[in-house]
């Protein structure tokens, strides 16, 4: 029993604060859609439509302010909000009466990326001031501390903000932003960290999505758990960019990778298409799974991806993508997968169970599409 209680107490401050992030983080983000255009107004209506949309009770609970919410200081140093948030503990208390969580974002450095007041030298203080407002997550992103740090700092400049939260008493998830510098996967839930953005800024486009989900997440799988994810960055779905087989692989690929969803698009406003993708519950249920182990690359053949997950119940989520101009056929053998005889298989962007299969299933993927399916032991 004492040997048990030793364990836990080493391990404790490498899983951040208890309870956090237990599956990745779910809900919104401003910056993907909005950038500097988010307001009060904006975020109320967001938290509304998170609601309204059964967005909320598919787990989207995070309603995230992003960059550009920020002043100057007053003469006691304690942060502003400029005049599109007039009053940040009365936004708070409104996101939160709806049943949903509020997220904030800052930088270690004197300046945000956008060029906003930052924390530097005023961590603690800022910390305090967020638990006050009644502040849930926190993006903490690296821009200008590159001006006053080096490299080498990082580390220990995240653990600063890392403390100062703990330190509030507050439940408060912590999101490292520093685009994958310094291999963050081996150091983030270390300093605290509840995810860590593995590479730069995700945009609406093919290219960029696909780079980042399928070639730049492989070797950080054994980082991930409950409490501490990696974070290929926020998602595009809605935007415009992308078809709507490109967002269903965007959506599948990043719950194959046990990723954060934040929702960066508009969702006062979203088509039919937009809305079964984001409220896949089949799919979300992979992402959410409980065990928490990050999916990983099974195969890759001239462009056909095959994608495993293993899951808490013991199913297999398995996923084909297809990353040409035109359609393949993928096939999942079950040895490779170290199981044998027969299984069933469930599409679950079909919803349908399309029955039991003997040694191997086969599908044929359309051109930049996902076949998803969860594969029962
Ligand atoms: C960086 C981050 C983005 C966003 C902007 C805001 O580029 O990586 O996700 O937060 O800053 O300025």
């Amino acid at each position: 029993m004492k040997r048990f209680l030793l364990i836990a107490l080493l391990l404790a401050p490498v899983c951040g604060a208890a309870d956090l992030a237990l599956t990745p983080p779910m809900g919104w983000n401003s910056w993907n859609k909005f950038a500097e255009k988010v307001d009060d107004k904006t975020v109320r209506e967001v938290a509304d439509a998170v609601v309204s949309s059964g967005m909320k009770d598919a787990a989207y609970v995070y309603i995230n302010i992003d960059d550009s919410w920020e002043a100057g200081r007053d003469a006691q140093g304690n942060i502003q909000t400029n005049s599109k948030f007039p009053d940040m503990k009365a936004l708070a208390d409104y996101v939160h009466s709806k049943g949903l969580k509020i997220g904030i974002y800052s930088s270690p450095g004197p300046k945000t990326c956008a060029d906003y007041e930052g924390s530097y030298q005023h961590e603690e203080q800022d910390a305090k001031t967020w638990a006050a407002w009644g502040i849930d997550y926190l993006k903490y992103d690296w821009c200008s501390a590159e001006k006053v740090y080096k490299p080498s700092d990082m580390q220990a400049v995240y653990k600063k903000m890392g403390d100062a939260l703990k330190a509030t008493g507050r439940p408060i998830v912590y999101s490292l932003c520093q685009y994958g510098l310094q291999n963050v996967w081996e150091w983030g839930a270390s300093v605290g960290g509840n995810l860590w953005r593995t590479t730069g800024d995700i945009e609406d486009n093919w290219k960029s999505m696909s780079t980042i989900g399928f070639d730049k997440q492989t070797g950080h799988e054994k980082y991930a758990g409950p409490g501490h994810w990696n974070d290929p960055d926020m998602l595009e779905i809605g935007n415009g960019g992308m078809s709507a087989p490109e967002y269903r692989t965007h959506m599948s690929l990043w719950a194959m990778l046990a990723a954060p969803l934040l929702a960066g698009n508009d969702v006062r406003d979203m088509s039919d298409a937009t809305r079964q993708i984001l409220l896949n519950k089949e799919v979300i249920a992979i992402d959410q799974d409980k065990l928490g182990r990050q999916g990983r690359r099974v195969s890759k053949e001239a462009g056909a991806e095959m994608w495993m997950r293993p899951l808490e119940n013991g199913d297999l989520a398995l996923a084909f993508f297809n990353r040409t101009e035109s359609m393949v056929t993928v096939t999942a053998y079950w040895e490779i997968l170290g199981l044998k005889g027969k299984h069933k298989v469930r599409d679950l962007w079909a919803h349908e169970d399309l029955g039991s299969f003997r040694d191997a299933y086969s599908a044929q993927v359309p051109v930049h599409g996902v076949v998803m399916l969860r594969v029962a032991r």
